[in-house]
């Protein structure tokens, strides 16, 4: 097979390229942060041997179809089971500690930007060796229909049996491996067992277009997503999780995301090194003066973006 070798993309092709899919295909990446875009659409050119930028325009233009397949390409779909330890430790912390116990209700989950589904697949593990999966509802959901598709399958490559199993035992290391996954020698794959796939509800979602659900969620996953948006694209999408987060609620972020200065008095640290993010009420008082600056902040930069288009 031939090396992937990357082709420089200058910025008027990519727009000329974000401008068809946004106004052919309803599909923005305008506000996408260049460099993965651009590596995303080389590979993408590279794959099917599209010698210009306007080769790979031509064939969207005469084939809707392929369009699931070139976002496959140009996003990043790198996901693991029980990526990053600390989180996970976090996690059952946070949820022994505001979950667990008879009296209490049952609990909503968004992971928005969910990929193949690992992240999901690892949180329902996790809710059930805490005696919670039974009153989960988890809604997953990504931009990418491949990535969808392969998530509600539930099955990941053999190869990668031992790096998961031992992540799986870093992070719980009282549960079984076995109890949860079933091997197929046949189809050489490892599979999530039947019983924790049925509280999932995977949706394809595009976190800058489709509406979100209004105070639904205790916890919502947004990791390893916003990385890939521009500084004023990060703060909508923020905003708009904000509102999907019911009271006492908590985000999760990537470990290569950041929290802007603009969105902090929507969300305070709960767990820093984990990388969780309580939910700021609103009606809190203390926090009602910061809350003021930071919106006139951004009411400024957006007016001063608005005059710059
Ligand atoms: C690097 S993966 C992160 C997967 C998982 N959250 C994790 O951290 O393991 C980023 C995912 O974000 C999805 N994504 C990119 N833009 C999106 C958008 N506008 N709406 C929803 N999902 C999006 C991609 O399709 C990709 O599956």
């Amino acid at each position: 097979m031939k090396k992937f070798s990357y082709r420089e993309i200058s910025d008027q092709e990519l727009q000329s390229l974000t401008d068809v899919i946004a106004t052919k295909f309803g599909l923005d990446f305008s506000n996408y942060e260049k460099k993965s875009l651009k590596r995303g659409i080389s590979r993408l050119m590279f794959k099917n041997g599209f010698e210009s930028v306007l080769d790979l325009w031509k064939s969207l233009m005469s084939a809707r179809e392929l369009l699931p397949g070139y976002i496959d390409e140009m996003t990043v779909n790198l996901t693991e089971l029980f990526r990053n330890k600390e989180l996970w430790i976090g996690l059952n912390e946070l949820i022994q500690k505001n979950y667990r116990g008879k009296d209490k209700q049952d609990l909503a989950i968004w992971h928005s930007g969910c990929s193949t589904g690992e992240e999901v697949y690892s949180m329902a593990i996790l809710l059930q060796e805490n005696g919670l999966w039974e009153r989960t509802w988890s809604y997953a959901t990504d931009l990418n229909p491949f990535a969808i598709k392969s998530a509600v399958k539930g099955t990941f490559p053999l190869v990668l049996k031992s790096k998961y199993l031992k992540a799986f035992d870093q992070c719980l290391p009282d549960a079984e491996f076995e109890r949860y996954f079933e091997i197929s020698m046949e189809q050489n794959h490892f599979g999530i067992k039947k019983d924790f796939t049925k509280n999932i509800d995977f949706q394809c979602h595009n976190l800058i277009s489709d509406p979100y659900k209004q105070n639904s969620f205790d916890l919502i996953f947004c990791r390893n997503v916003l990385i890939y948006f521009d500084d004023m694209l990060k703060i909508q999408i923020l905003q708009k999780l904000h509102k999907s987060i019911r009271k006492g609620g908590f985000l999760v972020i990537g470990f290569y995301d950041f929290m802007p200065n603009d969105c902090k008095h929507l969300f305070e640290p709960y767990d820093s090194s984990a990388r969780i993010y309580k939910k700021v009420d609103s009606d809190d008082p203390t926090h009602k003066n910061e809350a003021l600056t930071a919106r006139e902040r951004l009411k400024k930069r957006l007016e001063e973006n608005y005059k710059r288009m």
